[in-house]
């Protein structure tokens, strides 16, 4: 079964073509981060006019990468939420006018479980059942995967997502959107052990995360080193790997729990904040602690993409999974909990 995926929940244009027997047949992708640079963080209206303007370009390049023609597909996977309403529906809409056209079946797919998923994609796939760090610029859940569609929600923040705290951090250090990469590559250069910043929640049991009061922390910090005229480039890198190490430490410390709790012995970490080298060595160290083994997507599809709507996508459409002709979906807020229960 051929599965295109669509992805345009947010500010990347994702689109692949997956084959349930081949694997990954080719995958593109458009990043608008230089567009929404310029404003400090994403412009819903400017990033559904892009997403309107890329899509139909991009299905056609991954049409040609693969060697197909759109009479080859099965079927039309898109993400149809959580995520901006708008650049949802452009997807959404594409996907069911396509899908119509060609009459084949289509499915909304949840953004998050596109994520979890997303490990599939690798050489060395993780069994089920497993534990599911999800981080991202929205959420940060870990969930206990029993199989696909199969999901308990373990804990997640109460606040801001670990991805938010990282994009919020970056502009109080005048850094660039999105922040997750420039707060890490400034912390490369700071020293560990001048600030300790608060590891939030990890003092009481519970797998739940919060990331506010860390933000306020940070801009305290920096305050002060400003107040004490101190705040020169080692200080603001000395802030961002204080930050780095205090969100890397509290997500290793629940993530520890969560395989403690379940008993389980396979980790997923997805979601952009997974591409975090700090996160992954110190998640690599707990694992190897536990006999336990860590599962990644490969670097690029860490963040938003197009494969991992078409991988999930084409799991559940195979199970005979598709919405109704004509009921497309977007879905700004859908806990993921809803997809079922293990
Ligand atoms: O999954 P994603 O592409 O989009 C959402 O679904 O939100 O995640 C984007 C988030 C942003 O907050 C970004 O700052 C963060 O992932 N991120 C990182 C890194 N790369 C991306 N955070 C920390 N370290 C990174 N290397
Ligand atoms: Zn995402």
């Amino acid at each position: 079964m051929r599965v295109l995926g669509i992805e345009t929940s947010c500010d990347e244009t994702g689109v692949a073509l997956f084959d349930t027997e081949r694997g990954l047949a080719a995958d593109a992708l458009h990043s608008q981060i230089a567009m929404h640079a310029e404003y400090g963080g994403v412009v819903p209206e400017l990033a559904s006019r892009d997403h309107t303007r890329r899509l139909l370009p991009l299905i056609q390049r991954v049409l040609d990468d693969a060697g197909a023609s759109r009479q080859d597909l099965d079927a039309i996977a898109y993400t149809a939420g959580p995520g901006l309403v708008g650049a949802l529906m452009v997807g959404a809409s594409t996907a069911h006018g396509m899908a119509r056209a060609l009459g084949i079946p289509v499915l909304g797919v949840h953004h998050m479980e596109g994520h979890l998923l997303a490990p599939m994609l690798e050489d060395n796939p993780p069994d089920f059942p497993f534990v599911a760090l999800l981080v991202s610029g929205g959420h940060t859940q870990l969930v206990e995967v029993a199989g696909i569609g199969r999901y308990r929600l373990l804990g997640e923040s109460v606040d801001d997502a670990a991805g938010e705290a990282f994009d919020k951090a970056a502009k109080m250090l005048d850094l660039d959107y999105p922040g997750g990469p420039a707060v890490a590559r400034l912390a490369e250069m700071g020293d560990p052990g001048r600030l300790r910043f608060p590891r939030p929640m990890t003092d009481r049991p519970g797998l739940d995360f919060s990331f506010s009061g860390l933000k306020t922390h940070t801009l305290t910090a920096i305050r002060q080193l400003e107040t004490e005229g101190a705040l020169d480039d080692q200080a603001r890198a000395d802030v961002a790997r204080a930050f780095e190490d205090a969100v890397v430490d509290t997500l290793a410390i629940k993530c520890r729990r969560a395989l403690d709790a379940t008993g389980l012995k396979r980790l997923v970490v997805a979601g952009g904040v997974s591409a975090n080298h700090r996160l992954r060595e110190r998640l690599e160290r707990e694992a190897t602690k536990r006999e336990a083994r860590v599962y990644y997507p490969r670097g690029r599809f860490c963040t938003d993409n197009g494969a991992m709507i078409a991988y999930a996508g084409a799991q559940r459409l195979h199970a005979g999974e598709h919405d109704e002709p004509g009921q497309m979906q977007a879905v700004p807020r859908w806990p993921l909990e809803t997809l079922g229960k293990p």
